[in-house]
């Protein structure tokens, strides 16, 4: 039982909220945590103008907060960028990187993801490296070489005392905001490709957390979640309404006790 990696559960708000629906949606949130965090982690990335309230409403609740991106660069002349060690004087913890959505939208590449989780371990924030296929390369039959390639990036920049201390979500590109998850077999399969990536880089890292992500709700999660090699869940949509996101880590809470 000791051996169990820890389930995490991590919001991902991307562009929604207002401060007072924010308000209440953290007081429910941090309220219904308190009997779950005893077997779970939960953590909510939120847009960087609410930092400020989210550390007020937060600190000493049992729910890690975090942002959706983070610099390449410390400081400097890079207009609208956020750096790292900013989130980080506002208590947060964990900084999503390589979201599909900034790959796509920002031509964000591997190298350029790796850099920024490096950044973000650097001013002591966790990096959710986000990695996962288009449709278009699922039927291809390319996943694996895609998502190997995505993980290679971060790795290979990375020390193994810093690979140790990262997470990273798997969410294929066709399964997030569609309604459509992945199958269990199908994301199951693929964490447990990225589970033997990590361990061929060093034994040590089979104990880095693998989150899905991609359309995960209160009626799927703890299948999901059961599965060998998936460590917990990265949400969206349903990380907007508090009864839906705590069912999802309740899943996570039972499916480890499951075990
Ligand atoms: P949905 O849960 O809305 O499919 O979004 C997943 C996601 O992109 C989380 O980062």
């Amino acid at each position: 039982m000791s051996e169990q990696r820890v389930k995490w559960v991590v919001g991902n708000w991307k562009m929604h909220g207002r401060l007072a629906e924010n308000a209440a949606l953290l007081q429910a949130v941090a309220d219904g945590a308190g009997a779950l965090v005893d077997v779970i982690r939960i953590g909510v990335c939120v847009p960087t103008p609410y930092l400020a309230q989210v550390q007020a409403l937060l600190a000493d609740r049992p729910v890690a907060w975090g942002v959706q991106d983070v610099s390449t660069y410390t400081h400097g002349a890079y207009t609208g960028e956020v750096a790292a060690g900013m989130a980080a004087e506002f208590g947060a913890t964990l900084a999503l990187v390589g979201h599909s959505e900034r790959r796509a939208y920002h031509a964000e590449s591997s190298d350029l993801v790796a850099a920024k989780a490096r950044r973000a371990l650097e001013s002591g924030l966790t990096p959710v490296v986000c990695i996962g296929e288009t449709l278009a390369e699922r039927e291809a039959g390319t996943t694996e070489a895609v998502v190997g390639a995505q993980l290679d990036a971060v790795l290979s920049l990375l020390s193994v005392e810093e690979a140790a201390r990262i997470v990273i979500a798997y969410e294929p590109v066709w399964a997030i905001g569609t309604g459509r998850s992945a199958t269990v077999e199908q994301a199951q399969e693929v964490h447990a490709f990225l589970r033997a990536r990590l361990v061929q880089k060093e034994a040590s890292l089979a104990r880095v957390a693998l989150l899905y992500g991609g359309s995960v709700k209160p009626e799927n999660a703890q299948a999901l979640f059961g599965q060998a090699d998936i460590d917990g869940g990265l949400i969206g949509g349903a990380s907007l309404k508090s009864q839906d996101f705590l069912a999802i880590c309740a899943a996570a809470k039972a499916a480890s006790l499951a075990r």
